[in-house]
């Protein structure tokens, strides 16, 4: 076997066959991950080697996380692998939100540019392709809503079938409507994600259904190729900085990794920091972080109108803090407020992201007023999501009707509401004139 499943607890490290279908370790209730026993290329050859296959027609050469296998050597050949063309996203220079964040210089690696309009791809594609080779026939997660969107295109690609379990009334709707679209059995449940996230697990168990969330090792396989493309479209120059949003903390663990596998196989000559950023009302990582030891405290009822990261109990927080540690990087916490103000700023840039993907520009701002990032450090921010994921936030913002979930009203300092006018030219000139930018 090429790879074998190693639990992460350091006083475990018990390691299992890479076919075995589990997601925590059966000694000890450590989380896994992917360990690949086999020798990889010197590191020229491998960037020529992934150069090389842009030029390629062939799928999984042109898939941005496939590109990459030498990195992902769990299978025995690649013919369970299901590419919707995943990966391959942009790094988006921003001069307006450096501006607006007291930085030189700042870019979004925008993975909203995505098929499904996620960085929930990268690892779906991985996931379900572990899926097929052990011969599953139905997949499940919870999710705040990306992942069940991933997860029922890639498994409905795949002749698959998705069973998707999600929040009442705690998803935007874009992503609900993915769900349905790619014909995935949607389940809303009277609870919340941390909560729906036990039953789950419990449910797979019971029926056999192979279980895609960020728990599941292979997710994160996928999910550490976000920064292996990024490095190879920064011709392998380190950022002083790599700054991500924090819910269930599968991508900071998968980034991490990802990472730390570069540097071990000579790609990059020292680690990013990562800077972890959550919302004020979901911050159990934050307090961990703060703290400095111990557990991570769940908090009971998160709250944030970023409810892609409303995840009170992360799972995978063991891995994401032994990688901010590893990185030397740091996790901070922004308000409501911050995160609407940014999400507009990104909005102005002719970029846009779900609200969630502003907490990064947010915490840059932040970690820039409190002097931990300097004006000239080289910062790259992950934009986890897509613009049109969450169109009712954004109407409420620019219609100034954004209310935190307690029911406070924000401001929305950078409002551009719909104007009701009349079929007339001449006003309408008027008006025009009025509103002329410089
Ligand atoms: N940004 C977006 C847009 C997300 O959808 C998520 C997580 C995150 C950030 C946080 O990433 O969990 O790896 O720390 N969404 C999951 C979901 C939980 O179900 O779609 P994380």
């Amino acid at each position: 076997m090429p790879a074998e499943l190693v639990c992460f607890e350091a006083s475990c490290r018990a390691s299992y066959p890479i076919t075995e279908v589990i997601y925590t370790c059966p000694r000890c209730g450590g989380l896994l991950e992917v360990i690949s026993r086999e020798p990889l290329p010197d590191p020229a050859e491998l960037r020529q080697l992934w150069r090389s296959r842009r030029l390629s027609n062939s799928p999984l050469d042109q898939s941005g996380v496939w590109r990459y296998r030498e990195l992902l050597a769990f299978l025995e050949d690649y013919s369970p692998v299901v590419s919707l063309g995943e990966g391959n996203t942009p790094v988006l220079e921003a001069p307006r939100a450096a501006r607006w964040a007291g930085l030189d210089r700042l870019a979004f690696k925008h993975q909203g540019f995505n098929p499904t309009g996620s960085f929930k791809d990268n690892g779906m594609t991985c996931g379900v392709a572990q899926a097929i080779r052990l011969g599953m026939r139905r997949v499940a997660c919870v999710s705040t809503g990306n992942t069940s969107a991933s997860m029922a295109a890639y498994a409905s690609a795949a002749g698959l079938q998705p069973i998707v379990f999600i929040p009442h009334g705690n998803i935007a709707f874009g992503k609900l409507a993915q769900a349905l679209e790619y014909g995935a059995i949607t389940f809303q449940v009277e609870a919340n994600f941390d909560q729906i996230l036990a039953l789950v697990r419990v449910l797979a168990e019971r029926l056999g259904i192979y279980l895609l969330n960020s728990i599941n090792p292979f997710r994160i396989e996928g999910q550490k190729t976000i920064m292996v493309e990024l490095l190879d479209q920064r011709d392998w120059r380190v950022p002083d900085w790599i700054v991500l949003p924090g819910g269930n903390l599968g991508n900071t663990a998968a980034f991490g990794k990802g990472l730390r596998e570069l540097l071990a196989a000579g790609l990059i000559p020292r680690l990013p920091r990562l800077a972890v950023i959550q919302a004020e009302g979901a911050a159990p990582f934050y307090e961990l972080f703060r703290r400095g030891e111990g557990k991570l405290e769940a908090v009971r009822n998160p709250e944030t109108l970023a409810t892609a990261i409303r995840i009170g109990d992360p799972v995978s927080w063991p891995k994401a803090l032994h990688e901010v540690c590893t990185t030397n990087g740091l996790v901070e916490k922004v308000s409501e407020q911050e995160i609407a103000d940014a999400k507009a700023i990104i909005g102005q840039c002719g970029i846009g992201c779900e609200p969630a993907s502003a907490a990064t520009l947010a915490g840059i701002r932040k970690l820039r007023q409190s002097g931990v990032i300097a004006p000239g450090d080289d910062v790259v921010a992950v934009l986890t999501g897509h613009l049109l994921k969450d169109p009712d936030y954004i109407h409420r913002y620019h219609t100034s009707d954004l209310r935190t979930p307690s029911g406070q009203r924000l401001v929305s300092r950078y409002a551009n509401p719909p104007r009701v006018v009349p079929c007339d030219p001449d006003k309408l000139a008027g008006l025009l004139e009025e509103l002329r930018s410089e």
